[in-house]
């Protein structure tokens, strides 16, 4: 089974006591600190610190991470990024902990907060995959162009990172687990046939080498199909004594769908590329209180809902750790994904629950 397959990666996360070190809205936040969990179908919100909650959700096959930008955007973000990787680091290591070989985290941010974010993320086994610009249009200029005094050009973006597990499996006779295609080139290697009988395993004339074997950035990951078929060659051709091969627990070797599940989700859409195009959330998708936006960063849920699509399937498990207006909860909703949401300002969490209550499903 997949669980077996890297302990680390499937283990829940021990309680913390730890806290971010940065708290400068103290009486806000404590106000929070008594749990409550809206509910509809899957998808829950609940209210308080994120870093509470993590022990008790189901692993994710995403997560949403549109936390603190470092810009005094809502409660509890610092006015520059350069606190953000103290505030982050813990959420970072529970979402390890917590992920699956599959899951996908979908971190937005400001660019320069993604940036100062980012070695955290690597510290703890997230590989960087793709860079998502969201192009909020020149509209968004308006009240952003004070560029004379601030010396720059108005600013219209933030990004949306795509980060993918490290995933390391255990091999007989390496010093430590190995990365994926390590762990191929160990295997084939344990076998004692020639790479060269990899194409011939797979029955092709020499894809199998050139794709899967190879040892530099052209590497692909083979479908479950060749897998299997590298599997069943070397366990009849291969040295008797090193018998089964390709496998994690050393009984038997692992199947094609297990070998499908040691990757996160993606599903290629034709037309989708690395610029989202799509003005800011406005008009009847806005939360307001009175005339106002209740919150700045509210996303749009078309982009949300791409994210979640993409890299997962109907029933998959959602996590959406700073909730604001939870629009990752609603686009769960709304795709049949179930969903764990969390939101520590009670006013905040309030309007979400009602949203969530009163949209369509
Ligand atoms: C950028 S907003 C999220 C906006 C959201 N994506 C949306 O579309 O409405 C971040 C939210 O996370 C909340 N937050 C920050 N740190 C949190 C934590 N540790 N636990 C729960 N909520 C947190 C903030 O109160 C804020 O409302």
């Amino acid at each position: 089974m997949v669980v077996a397959v890297e302990a680390a990666s499937l283990r829940r996360l021990r309680p913390r006591n730890s806290r971010p070190a940065w708290r400068p809205h103290g009486d806000l936040l404590e106000r929070a600190q008594q749990t409550a969990i809206f509910k509809r179908g899957n998808v829950e919100i609940w209210r308080g610190d994120a870093l509470r909650f993590y022990p008790a959700w189901t692993s994710p096959t995403v997560i949403i991470s549109d936390g603190p930008y470092g810009v005094s955007g809502f409660p509890g973000d610092p006015p520059t990024a350069e606190h953000l990787p103290e505030i982050y680091e813990p959420h970072i290591e529970a979402w390890g902990h917590a992920a699956l070989p599959s899951t996908t985290l979908w971190f937005w941010n400001t660019e320069l907060g993604w940036a100062t974010v980012h070695p955290t993320l690597v510290k703890h086994g997230w590989e960087y995959r793709s860079c998502h610009i969201w192009n909020k249009g020149s509209g968004h200029v308006a009240g952003n162009a004070n560029t004379k005094t601030l010396r720059k050009f108005p600013v219209i973006t933030e990004v949306c990172v795509q980060y993918v597990r490290m995933v390391t499996l255990p091999a007989p006779g390496a010093p430590r687990p190995l990365a994926l295609r390590e762990w191929l080139r160990h295997e084939w290697a344990r076998t004692g046939l020639p790479f060269s009988k990899t194409n011939e395993a797979c029955g092709v004339r020499n894809a199998a080498t050139r794709k899967y074997f190879t040892k530099d950035h052209l590497w692909y990951f083979p479908p479950a199909e060749a897998f299997e078929q590298l599997a069943r060659y070397a366990n009849r051709h291969g040295h008797r004594i090193g018998r089964p091969y390709f496998s994690i627990d050393g009984n038997r070797s692992v199947t094609g769908q297990e070998w499908d599940s040691l990757r996160a989700k993606f599903e290629c859409r034709f037309g989708v590329h690395n610029v989202w195009n799509e003005p800011p959330v406005r008009n009847g998708e806005r939360i307001k209180s009175g005339p106002r936006a209740v919150h700045l960063n509210q996303k749009p849920l078309s982009l949300v809902k791409l994210a979640i699509e993409v890299s997962s399937d109907p029933g998959d498990v959602v996590w959406e750790p700073f909730g604001g207006m939870c629009t990752g909860a609603l686009a769960a909703l709304q795709t049949q994904r179930s969903c764990f949401a969390a939101e520590r300002v009670p006013e905040f969490f309030d309007l979400a629950c009602d949203r969530l209550a009163t949209s369509d499903g």
